[in-house]
């Protein structure tokens, strides 16, 4: 099979180039509409940007995510866990994972959720200004893995600072230095993880990590594998969610007078369609065992394939008007939590935590604006983030509502 040759046209801002990364859309919708099984030849991946084509990625045992993480960019794989295989043994890790994550773990701590995000809002209220990620999305991610893993309140600090360097490797495009500060940050957060398994154990306090550690159809590395997993793939991205959410969300005055008064299921909805518009996790990678004739291409065995999940969800072909912001869209077949078997084990957790900050953050502060002019969007290609987003929690705009 050759080579597909086709280019991004000049005009176009390649998505991993620096200028690229900010606004990475315009190149991604060329690619969609021009050469949806597109060869990168600077990075030697091939990118997948329809929706259809990139559920199949997702879907089909063609694709093996455990060659896809082991082939990041550089050697620098995630922990050993649901992500980095593929069945059976896929199905053996993730099926314990659901007593850290699965629906009752959920439900029962709601309630708790709830008081740690008014408590979050309290402590907002008094400053009058906050930066999205800072002050409310990194502390509200904290507060649900200290909920998740019981965590004591004098950790918290302690946690989320392993938690943040250890994340530097979700993104497969980091320098090699700052790579490696990574990998010891995780093998850190691992040993610590460990440790406190063992405390929890030892002092039979229930809450989901203990049902995790007490579950004897994994090995005690398998165990901190998945645990590391929801950190490093969960932490950064779940704190990312909140400013990216409210930068498309806050412009549009209306929609957020209507997400103020959203109900649960309401809010729900919206937090997909937020997710849709801004996904902090862009793509994930795959490698083909074999050769895969997609809609919208042909790949050969031992491509390196990235599914480009934030060009999925605006294509067009799924989603009408796809630009634009519609809180009450349903259905949403947005792939912002992936698809197929590794679908996002924490999805019900995130579109639950969203949808209990967004709702109560718009009712406190009616008059929330976030700054104006261009957004200043960080390098990092996974998460896409904020590097800053500050926000203006009794803006002049009170006056006006
Ligand atoms: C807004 C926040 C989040 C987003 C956008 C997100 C997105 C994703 C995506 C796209 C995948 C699929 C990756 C792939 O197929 O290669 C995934 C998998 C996963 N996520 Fe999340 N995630 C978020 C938060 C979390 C959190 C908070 C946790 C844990 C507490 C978590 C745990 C997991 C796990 C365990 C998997 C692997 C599932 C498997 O391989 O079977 N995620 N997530």
């Amino acid at each position: 099979m050759t080579t597909a040759s086709v280019r991004l046209p000049a005009q176009f801002i390649h998505p991993f180039a620096p200028a690229g990364r900010a606004d990475p859309y315009p190149a991604y919708r060329w690619l969609q509409a021009n050469d949806p099984v597109h060869h990168d030849e600077a990075s030697r991946l091939w990118l997948v940007t329809g929706h259809a084509d990139c559920a199949t990625v997702l879907r089909d045992p063609r694709f093996s995510a455990a060659q896809g993480q082991r082939e990041r960019a550089r050697d620098d794989a995630l922990p050993t866990s649901m992500l980095t295989t593929d069945p059976p043994d896929h199905h053996r890790l993730r099926a314990p994972g659901m007593l850290l994550l699965g629906p009752a773990a959920v439900r029962a701590l709601l309630p708790a959720l709830a008081a740690d995000v008014d408590r979050l809002l309290d402590r907002l209220a008094a400053a009058g200004r906050a930066d999205a990620a800072a002050e409310l999305g990194r502390p509200l991610a904290t507060a649900v893995f200290a909920r998740l893993f019981d965590l004591p309140p004098g950790e918290l600090g302690r946690f989320e600072t392993l938690a943040r360097a250890a994340s530097i490797n979700l993104d497969p495009m980091v320098p090699p230095a700052r790579a490696a500060l990574g990998r010891t940050a995780a093998t850190a957060l691992t040993r610590y993880l460990d440790v406190h398994a063992a405390d929890l154990t030892r002092r039979q306090a229930p809450s989901p990590l203990a049902a995790l550690a007490a579950d004897d159809r994994l090995a005690r590395a398998e165990m901190l594998g998945i645990l590391s997993l929801a950190v490093i793939g969960g932490w950064q991205p779940l704190a990312e969610a909140v400013g990216n959410a409210l930068h498309t969300l806050l412009p549009d005055r209306a929609a957020v007078r209507r997400l103020a008064g959203a109900d649960e299921e309401a809010a729900r909805l919206a937090v997909d369609e937020l997710l849709r518009l801004q996904a902090p996790i862009p793509f994930t990678a795959r490698v083909t065992t074999e050769p895969v004739q997609l809609a919208g291409g042909p790949l050969p065995a031992g491509a390196r394939v990235l599914a480009v999940l934030c060009a999925a969800n605006r294509d067009p072909a799924v989603f009408a008007e796809p630009e634009e912001l519609r809180l009450d869209r349903h259905p949403n077949p947005h792939l912002g939590f992936g698809g197929g078997p590794h679908f996002c084990l924490a999805a019900p957790l995130v579109r639950q935590v969203l949808a209990l900050l967004l709702p109560r953050l718009l009712r406190r502060f009616p008059a929330l604006t976030g700054p104006s002019g261009a957004p200043d969007w960080d390098q990092c290609l996974v998460p896409r983030r904020l590097r800053s987003f500050p926000l203006e929690l009794n803006s002049a705009l009170g006056e006006a509502c």
